[in-house]
C-alpha cells in the first residue's frame, strides 16, 4: 500500500469495528498515555464534509466550533449519562441510545473491558442538523476521551470504526467524511468505504476556512433522501475531474486550480434548495476574494476556502449580511484548517 504522503494511511478490512484492520501504516497518537486518570475533558472538531466536489469522501477540520466529552470514573461498571448541555433536551439520555455512549460501550466491548464504569458529561457547542459535523465531534470526543481515560490501547486511526458506527447510529448513514477529519484532524480523503481506506493530504498554511451557520435545521437523514441514485456519465466526467483538481490544488498549493475545482454538479444543485439565499450568499462570498463556496456536509451551514484570513474575515461578514437581507441570524467561524482534531482539555 502507498504511504500517504501526510503519514497517516488506513485500511480496514471490513466496515465495521469488530474486525481488525489488515494495514496499518501510520505513527501512534502524538500525546503520552496518561495513567491512572480518574477524569478526562476532551474537544472534538467540527468539520466541513464534501467540500464541494467530494460527497462523502472530503472532510477537513477547523479550530471552531467543537464538542466537549467529560468522563469521570466510578466504581460501579456501566456508562451513565449524568448531563448533556446545549442540545435543548433533544438527544437521548439513555447510554444505550446516545451514539456518544453506544460508540464508547463498543470500544469497552471490543477491549473486552467489563469492569469499568463512568459518568459521562456532553457539551453541544454546535447546533444538531448544522451540516458542521455535530454528531461527529461528539462521538470523537467521546472515543478519543475514553481511549485516552484508558491509556491509549488503540491510535487514533484504530478508533475511526467506530467513530463512524456512532454516525450510523446518529443520523443512519456510516459515512467518514466527518469522522475521518474530527479524528485525524486536517484534511481527510475516503479513498474507499470497504476496506475503510483513509488518508490525509496536506494543505496550504494560508489556507482559511469561513464556516456559516445560518439559523435554519436540515436533518442529515432528508438531505441524503433527496439525492439521486444515478449520475449521468457526464456529472460523473466533471466531478472527477474536479475532485483530482482539488487535491492536486492543495498538495501543490495552486490557489486558482482550488478556486477553479470547488466545483460540485452533482449534489449540490439539489440540496441548495434546502438553504434559502444560497445562490445570493454563495455570490457575495465569491464577490469578496473566496476561492470557492458550497454547502458544508449537509447543510444548512455554508462555507468557502480564502487565501488568509483577511479575506476570509470579509467573506464571512458578506455572508452573513445576505443572510441578515433575508431575515435569517447566523454565526459566522473563521479558521485554518485544524490539523490537531480532538485534544485533551483536563484531567485529574
Ligand atoms: N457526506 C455527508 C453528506 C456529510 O453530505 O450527507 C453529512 O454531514
Amino acid at each position: 500500500m502507498a504511504k500517504a504522503q501526510s503519514g497517516f494511511c488506513l485500511m480496514s478490512q471490513a466496515f465495521s469495528p469488530s474486525l481488525f484492520f489488515t494495514t496499518l501504516c501510520l505513527s501512534a497518537s502524538l500525546a503520552l498515555p496518561l495513567k491512572n486518570m480518574n477524569y478526562i475533558k476532551a474537544f472534538a472538531p467540527a468539520t466541513v464534509a464534501n467540500v464541494a466536489c467530494g460527497f462523502d469522501i472530503f472532510g477537513f477540520a477547523v479550530d471552531e466550533p467543537g464538542d466537549v466529552v467529560e468522563i469521570y470514573r466510578r466504581d460501579e461498571p456501566g456508562l451513565i449519562i449524568t448531563d448533556i448541555t446545549g442540545d435543548e433536551g433533544r438527544l437521548p439520555r439513555d447510554p444505550a441510545r446516545n451514539a456518544v455512549t453506544v460508540v464508547m460501550l463498543r470500544l469497552l466491548d471490543h477491549l473486552k473491558i467489563s469492569d469499568f464504569g463512568g459518568e459521562v458529561i456532553l457539551h453541544k457547542n454546535m447546533p444538531l442538523g448544522s451540516g458542521m459535523g455535530s454528531s461527529a465531534a461528539s462521538a470523537v470526543a467521546g472515543v478519543f476521551a475514553l481511549n485516552e481515560l484508558l491509556g491509549q490501547p488503540l491510535t487514533r486511526q484504530q478508533l475511526l470504526p467506530f467513530a463512524v458506527e456512532g454516525e450510523r447510529i446518529a443520523c443512519g448513514s456510516a459515512h467518514a467524511d466527518n469522522v475521518g477529519p474530527a479524528l485525524m484532524g486536517g484534511f481527510v480523503v475516503i479513498r474507499s468505504y470497504q476496506p475503510l481506506d483513509v488518508f490525509r493530504i496536506p494543505v496550504p498554511g494560508d489556507l482559511y476556512c469561513t464556516l456559516v451557520n445560518p439559523d435554519i435545521e436540515v436533518n442529515t437523514k432528508d438531505a441524503r433522501f433527496i439525492l439521486r441514485n444515478e449520475v449521468s456519465l457526464k456529472n460523473a466526467i466533471s466531478q472527477m475531474g474536479n475532485v483530482a483538481g482539488l487535491i492536486a490544488g492543495l498538495m501543490q498549493e495552486d490557489y486558482d486550480l482550488i478556486s477553479r475545482s470547488m466545483v460540485d454538479v452533482i449534489v449540490e444543485p439539489i440540496r441548495a434548495i434546502l438553504i434559502p439565499e444560497f445562490n445570493e450568499v454563495k455570490q457575495a462570498a465569491i464577490a469578496q476574494g473566496a476561492l470557492g463556496c458550497s454547502i458544508s456536509g449537509a447543510g444548512p451551514s455554508m462555507f468557502t476556502l480564502s487565501k488568509g484570513r483577511e479575506t476570509a474575515e470579509r467573506v464571512g461578514q458578506a455572508m452573513q449580511q445576505k443572510f441578515a437581507e433575508a431575515e435569517i441570524d447566523s454565526k459566522v467561524y473563521v479558521s485554518a484548517i485544524n490539523r490537531d482534531g480532538p485534544r485533551i482539555l483536563a484531567t485529574a
